[in-house]
């Protein structure tokens, strides 16, 4: 298993491309399956969730062909095969296969993804909203099995937001008969991208990027070209990693218009940037001052940037808050912040930090996705040498980020083992 050796103490400086967003690029892949056909998507980050997601969908009879950040997809040959345990367990977001597969087919098996590092996550709003769609959904040996045709356009008021839920919803809707009105949807910018992406593919979609859509099904669709948004995600690691460092950097490629909570929390740190068409120059090196943050849903502070935020919040002085709301269980990067001499509390849904100004290096084991960014982070600023294994759940979600931040400055290497 590879790991990453991180050297603290260098300034990074420079400018850094940001990649195509995971989250977006996802749900597009699994829309490929709504009409048969040849698809160009620009813009597609060299991700293993991208990877793990084709390998399924290739299950499915849809062919994928990767030239640099350009994929070309065809769904012509496209099947009602079961999205098998082995992929799904492996990625959580392989579930969004199942509203194009029902609403396409009538017919759909997936399996039922378990829990996550972070505690459980349950699909309940995803099925909820497949039945509320006139499908019929059992459980049968640990995998969800859905049937219904037509479906028949409802309104849906989900009681939590959720991306998840809201995606596949959309996805069956837009081939069902009739009106689909999805209260309390998630506004998301992964979402409205999605949704667009389904109206160059010919559906009806109205008021996306509000907690309304409002979906008039259509009999067909037909394949679409795009372009994926910039991870806002990605981005905002790296405003982290610049004003940590005390560095000079400008993120080039993000849209600020996605990263508005993300800023707002830095600026209210201390940490000074400039946003000028495209780009976000960041001037760290000012102290970090203690905040209290809960994260939200869109366009609340995003839980995928709380672990990052921690390692932030942790390098400056006196007593930050981080509520985390939406997956209460997601502190594991807690332990290993305290081993590199962190100084956070958790109680309940509440991390207590206590700034301390100063970490060490350390061996540190990454258990998710953005729980191995913060240590990344952490490592980029602790004295010495800090080495971060089980760095997979990175490459998840983070296009070469060793070459990224070494191009920048940082000391940080990618030890591989065979
Ligand atoms: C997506 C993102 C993930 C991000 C999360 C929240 C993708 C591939 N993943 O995950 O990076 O951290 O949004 O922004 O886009 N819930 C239920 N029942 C359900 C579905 C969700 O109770 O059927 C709950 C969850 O436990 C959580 C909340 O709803 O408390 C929001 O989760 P959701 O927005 O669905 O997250 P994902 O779509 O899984």
């Amino acid at each position: 298993m590879d790991s990453l050796r991180v050297e603290g103490g260098a300034r990074l400086a420079g400018t850094v491309d940001i990649s195509g967003s995971k989250n977006a690029v996802l749900p597009m892949l699994c829309a490929t399956i709504l009409a048969p056909g040849e698809y160009t998507l620009g813009n597609v980050p060299l991700l293993r969730d991208v990877t793990t997601l084709s390998s399924l969908l290739r299950t499915l009879g849809i062919r994928t062909h990767r030239e640099g950040h350009t994929l070309r997809v065809d769904s012509t040959g496209v099947v009602p095969n079961e999205a098998h345990y082995d992929l799904v367990r492996t990625m959580r977001a392989s579930v969004y296969v199942l509203g194009p597969l029902l609403a396409r087919f009538g017919h759909a098996r997936v399996s039922l993804p378990g829990g996550c590092a972070w505690g459980p996550r349950p699909i309940d709003l995803h099925l909820k909203a497949m039945e509320a769609l006139g499908a019929a959904v059992r459980l049968d040996h640990g995998t969800i099995d859905a049937s219904g045709a037509p479906l028949i356009g409802t309104r849906i008021d989900f009681p939590i937001s959720s991306v998840g839920a809201t995606g596949n919803a959309v996805m069956a809707a837009v081939l069902a008969e009739g009106k689909t009105v999805l209260g309390n949807a998630a506004r998301e910018p992964e979402i409205s991208s999605l949704c667009e992406f389904l109206v160059a593919m010919g559906a009806r979609i109205d008021g996306i990027g509000s907690g309304v859509l409002e979906i008039e099904g259509v009999a067909e669709l037909h394949p679409a070209d795009a372009v994926v948004i910039p991870d806002r995600i990605e981005a905002g690691t790296y405003l982290v990693a610049a004003a940590l460092t005390g560095g000079d950097v400008t993120v080039r490629g993000a849209r600020s218009d996605h990263l508005e909570a993300t800023l707002a929390a830095l600026r209210s740190a201390g940490v000074e940037f400039e946003e000028r068409g495209g780009e976000i120059v960041v001037r760290g090196g000012g102290e970090i001052s203690p905040l209290r943050v809960e994260t939200e849903p869109y366009p609340g502070f995003p839980t995928d940037m709380q672990a990052q935020l921690m390692t932030l919040l942790l390098f400056g002085r006196g007593k930050s808050e981080i509520v985390e709301n939406i997956f209460p269980d997601r502190f594991k990067h807690v332990p290993e912040l305290n081993r590199m001499g962190g100084s956070i509390r958790v109680e309940g849904k509440s991390a207590f930090i206590r700034g301390v100004g100063a970490l060490t290096g350390a061996p540190v084991m990454a258990s998710d996705l953005r729980a191995s960014a913060a240590l990344v982070l952490a490592g980029l600023i602790a004295s010495g040498t800090t080495r971060i294994s089980r760095v997979y759940h990175i490459d998840r979600g983070y296009e070469r980020i060793e070459e990224k931040l070494a191009g920048l400055g940082g000391r940080i290497w990618r030890v591989r083992r065979s």
